[in-house]
C-alpha cells in the first residue's frame, strides 16, 4: 500500500474548507488509491467549528483517510505536509479600503510562508486559494525562499472550469468535450478568458470553438464578462461565495499537477512568470500549462492576436499594482 500523503488545508472551518476536505478524503485530489492524512488549520475563534469538522470526518469513515490533525497552531499544521492548500485569509468587509485588506493578508501570508518553510516537507507543493490569490502566493514565495518557486501556485482553475462550462452550455455539448481554454493573468475581474485555442470534440472530429460558435460577438464580449463576473453572480444568487466549485477546482488543480494533464490538453494555473508571452518576471500570473511527473510547464508558442495582447497586458498591469501595494504594506 502507498504511504499516506499529508495535505494541509488552511481556513478549514470556512465554507470552501467544508466542501474541500471530504473531496480530499474521497480521493478526488490525489486519486482513489492514495491514502491521505488531513491537516486542518484555522484561527482561534473558529477552533470549535474546526473540531466539529474533524468529528464529521471521523463520522464519514472514509477508507482513504488515515488521520486528521485539527489545530490553530501554524507550526503543528504545517509539520511534514506534502501538499498545502491555503484557503484561510482575511475577507474584504464593508467599508474596508483595498489597502487594509491587502495589509491583513500580507501579514498572514508572510507568517504562513515562514511556517511552511520551517515545517513542511521539502518538496511541498503549495496552492493559494484565498484572495487576492495571485498576490498572496507571491508574498508566500518571497517569504519562503527555500521552497522552490515552481512549487508555489495560485488557483485560476475555477475560472478555467467556468469558461469550459459556459462554452458547453452555449453549444449544448458535454463539458468534457471542450478543452484548452486559457485564463490569463489575475484571479480578478481583469482576468482574460481566451477561447482562441479552445476546441470541441464532435462526431466529425475536433473543431475549434471559434469555428463552431460562429457568433464572434458573443465570444468577444458576453462570454468574457460572464466568466469574469461569475463569482459575483454566485454571491448574488447564494448570498455566499462559490464554495463547492472552488473546492472541486482546487482538487483538479492539484490532481493535474501531481498526476499530469492528459495528452493534448492544457489547464490554467497561476504560476511565477519566467517572462513567457512578454509577461514581466516576478508576478504570479495565470498561464496555460501542461503537467508531467509532478511539474508544470507553460505552453509555448501560442499565437497571440492584438485583442488578446491588450487584455493580457491589462491584467498584468493590475498584478504589478497589487504587488506594489503589497510591498507598501510590508513597511
Ligand atoms: P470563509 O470566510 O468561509 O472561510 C475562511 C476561513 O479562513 C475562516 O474559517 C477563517 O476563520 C479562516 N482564517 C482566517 N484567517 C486565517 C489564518 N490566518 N489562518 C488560518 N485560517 C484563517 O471563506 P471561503 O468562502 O471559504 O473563502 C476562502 C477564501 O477563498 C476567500 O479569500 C475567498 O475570497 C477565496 N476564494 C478564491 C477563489 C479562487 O478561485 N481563487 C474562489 C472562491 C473563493
Amino acid at each position: 500500500a502507498k504511504n499516506p500523503v499529508r495535505v494541509l488545508v488552511t481556513g478549514a472551518a470556512g465554507q470552501i474548507g467544508y466542501a474541500l476536505v471530504p473531496m480530499i478524503a474521497r480521493g478526488a485530489m490525489l486519486g482513489p488509491d492514495q491514502p491521505v492524512i488531513l491537516h486542518m488549520l484555522d484561527i482561534e475563534p473558529a477552533a470549535e467549528a474546526l473540531n466539529g469538522v474533524k468529528m464529521e470526518l471521523i463520522d464519514a469513515a472514509f477508507p482513504l483517510l488515515k488521520g486528521v490533525v485539527a489545530t490553530t497552531d501554524v507550526a503543528e499544521a504545517c509539520k511534514d505536509v506534502n501538499i498545502a492548500v491555503m484557503v484561510g485569509g482575511f475577507p474584504r468587509k464593508e467599508g474596508m479600503e483595498r489597502k487594509d485588506v491587502m495589509s491583513k493578508n500580507v501579514s498572514i501570508y508572510k507568517a504562513q510562508a515562514s511556517a511552511l518553510e520551517k515545517h513542511a516537507a521539502p518538496d511541498c507543493k503549495v496552492l493559494v486559494v484565498a484572495n487576492p490569490a495571485n498576490t498572496n502566493a507571491l508574498i508566500l514565495k518571497e517569504f519562503a525562499p527555500s521552497i522552490p518557486e515552481k512549487n508555489i501556485t495560485c488557483l485560476t482553475r475555477l475560472d478555467h472550469n467556468r469558461a469550459l462550462g459556459q462554452i458547453s452550455e452555449r453549444l449544448n455539448v458535454h463539458v468534457s468535450d471542450v478543452k484548452n481554454v486559457i485564463i490569463w493573468g489575475n484571479h480578478s475581474s481583469t482576468q482574460y478568458p481566451d477561447v482562441n485555442h479552445a476546441t470541441v470534440t464532435t462526431s466529425s472530429g475536433e473543431k475549434s470553438v471559434r469555428e463552431i460558435v460562429i457568433d464572434d460577438n458573443w465570444l468577444n464580449s458576453e462570454f468574457i464578462t460572464t466568466v469574469q463576473q461569475r463569482g459575483a453572480a454566485i454571491i448574488k444568487a447564494r448570498k455566499l461565495s462559490s464554495a463547492l466549485s472552488a473546492a472541486s477546482s482546487a482538487c483538479d488543480h492539484i490532481r493535474n499537477w501531481v498526476l499530469g494533464t492528459p495528452k493534448g490538453t492544457w489547464v490554467s494555473m497561476g504560476v511565477y512568470s519566467d517572462g513567457s508571452y512578454g509577461i514581466q518576471e516576478g508576478l504570479i500570473y495565470s498561464f496555460p500549462v501542461t503537467c508531467e511527473k509532478g511539474e508544470w510547464s507553460i505552453v509555448q508558442g501560442l499565437k497571440i492576436d492584438e485583442f488578446s495582447r491588450a487584455k493580457m497586458d491589462a491584467t498584468a498591469k493590475e498584478l504589478a499594482e497589487e504587488k506594489s501595494l503589497a510591498y507598501s504594506c510590508l513597511n
